[in-house]
C-alpha cells in the first residue's frame, strides 16, 4: 500500500493572490492555458495575470483549448510556448485545459519530439513545471497525474502513458459561481464516478478509501446545497464543497485508476458529444448493478443513496438520461474491450456479456 500526491494544494478564497508568490516562484516566463473564454468571465485568468506581474513574471496566452482536447491543439500549444520562451506552464479552467497543459508541458520539456511522444510509454517522462487552477468541479485533475487527450485518428480519448502532477494547485470556490447549472451538474457526476470507480476497483486500498469516505461526504453535502440550483445560486460553502470533492476524488483515483464507466466513456463522448461527467454516469448504475452487492450498496449510502435505482433516478434528474443509439453503445463496448488495462480494474470478471449488461445492449 502506498500513497503519492505530490501536487501542493491550496483551498481558501482569493487564493491565487495569496499564493502568488509560490505562483510566479515556478518559473520566468508563463505559458497560461485555457479555453476560449471561462477563464476571462470567472476571474481566475486575470488573478493569475495580476500574481505573475506582482512577481515580475512574464506570461503567454494560449487560449484555444477545446472541449476534449487532440493532440494537434497539444502540439500548437507547445509551439507558440516554445516560441515565446515559456519555462513554466498554468493550465486555468476545466479538465480540458488543465489536462492539455498537463500534456503541453511535457512537449515544451520534449520541444523537438513528435507527437507520438506523448503516448510512447517506453520514453521518459520529462514536463517543465505546471500549475493548475480549476474552475470546474469533477476532472480533479488539480490532483491527479493523469491527462485524457482525443486522438482524432483512433476515434477515441486515451490516457497519457506519461504521469505529470501539477506541483501547485490554487482552488478559489468564486470561479464556480459563473459557471452555468449543467456544468456543475456534469461535473459533479465526473466526480461521483471517480469515487464509485476508486472504491470498487480492484486496487483500491485503505489509504484510497479514506478518500472515497471523507469525500463523498463533502460531496452529499454539496449536492444538498445543490438541490436549489434552479432558484438560486450556490452558496460560496457549497462552491468550496463541489471543488474539494473532486480535488479529494482526484486523489482517490490517483491510486486506482477508474474503471468501467471512464473506460466506456470515451467513445460514447466521441462519438456524441455527450459531456464526459454526465458520459460516465450514464453507465454508473450498471456499472454498481454488476459489483459486489456489499460494496456496492456501502458506497452507494455513503453517497445518500439508497440504491442503484435511486441513484438512476439522481442521474436523470440532474442530467437527463439521453437516448443513445445502440451502434454508438457497440462502439464503447468495443473501445473497452480493446482497453485490457482498464477492464482489468474492475474487481469481477469482465467479458463482453457483462459489458453489454453495463452498457443495456
Ligand atoms: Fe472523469
Amino acid at each position: 500500500m502506498h500513497f503519492y500526491m505530490p501536487a501542493k494544494v491550496y483551498s481558501e478564497k482569493n487564493c491565487v493572490l495569496n499564493h502568488a508568490e509560490e505562483l510566479a516562484a515556478l518559473g520566468t516566463h508563463a505559458l497560461l492555458v485555457t479555453g476560449r473564454s471561462s477563464a476571462e468571465k470567472n476571474g481566475s485568468l486575470q488573478d493569475v495575470i495580476d500574481a505573475l506581474t506582482k512577481g515580475g513574471v512574464k506570461y503567454t496566452h494560449f487560449n484555444e483549448v477545446e472541449e476534449n482536447p487532440s493532440t494537434e491543439t497539444v502540439m500548437k500549444a507547445r509551439d507558440a510556448g516554445v516560441n515565446a520562451g515559456c519555462d513554466f506552464v498554468i493550465g486555468i479552467g476545466g479538465g480540458s485545459p488543465m489536462d492539455a497543459a498537463k500534456a503541453i508541458a511535457l512537449m515544451i520539456k520534449n520541444k523537438d519530439a513528435q507527437a507520438d511522444y506523448l503516448f510512447d510509454a517506453a520514453k521518459p517522462t520529462q514536463a517543465i513545471p505546471l500549475a493548475l487552477i480549476p474552475t470546474t468541479c469533477g476532472t480533479g485533475s488539480e490532483s491527479t497525474p493523469y491527462s485524457i487527450i482525443t486522438r482524432h485518428e483512433l476515434k477515441t480519448k486515451q490516457a497519457l502513458p506519461h504521469k505529470v502532477f501539477a506541483a501547485l494547485s490554487l482552488i478559489d470556490g468564486k470561479y464556480l459561481a459563473t459557471a452555468p447549472a449543467h456544468v456543475l451538474t456534469d461535473t459533479t457526476t465526473d466526480a461521483l464516478a471517480h469515487f464509485f470507480e476508486s472504491f470498487v476497483n480492484v486496487k483500491a486500498t485503505d489509504y484510497s478509501r479514506l478518500c472515497v469516505v471523507k469525500g463523498l461526504e463533502i460531496w452529499k453535502r454539496s449536492q444538498q446545497l445543490l438541490q436549489h440550483l434552479d432558484t438560486e445560486k450556490p452558496s460560496e460553502e457549497a462552491l468550496f464543497d463541489m471543488l474539494n470533492a473532486s480535488m479529494i476524488a482526484g486523489m482517490a483515483i490517483t491510486h486506482t485508476g477508474t474503471s468501467l464507466p471512464h473506460g466506456l466513456s470515451y467513445a460514447l463522448t466521441y462519438n456524441t458529444g455527450m459531456p464526459h461527467g454526465k458520459a460516465c454516469g450514464f453507465f454508473m448504475p450498471g456499472y454498481l448493478r454488476e459489483a459486489d452487492k456489499d460494496m456496492a450498496s456501502e458506497v452507494l449510502r455513503m453517497a445518500g443513496f439508497t440504491d442503484t435505482d435511486d441513484l438512476e433516478r439522481h442521474y436523470e434528474i440532474t442530467c437527463g438520461r439521453d437516448t443513445v443509439d445502440t451502434v454508438v453503445l457497440e462502439m464503447s463496448v468495443q473501445d473497452l474491450l480493446s482497453n485490457p488495462a482498464k477492464l482489468s480494474q474492475a474487481p469481477f470478471k469482465v467479458d463482453e456479456t457483462v459489458l453489454r449488461r453495463v452498457v443495456g445492449v
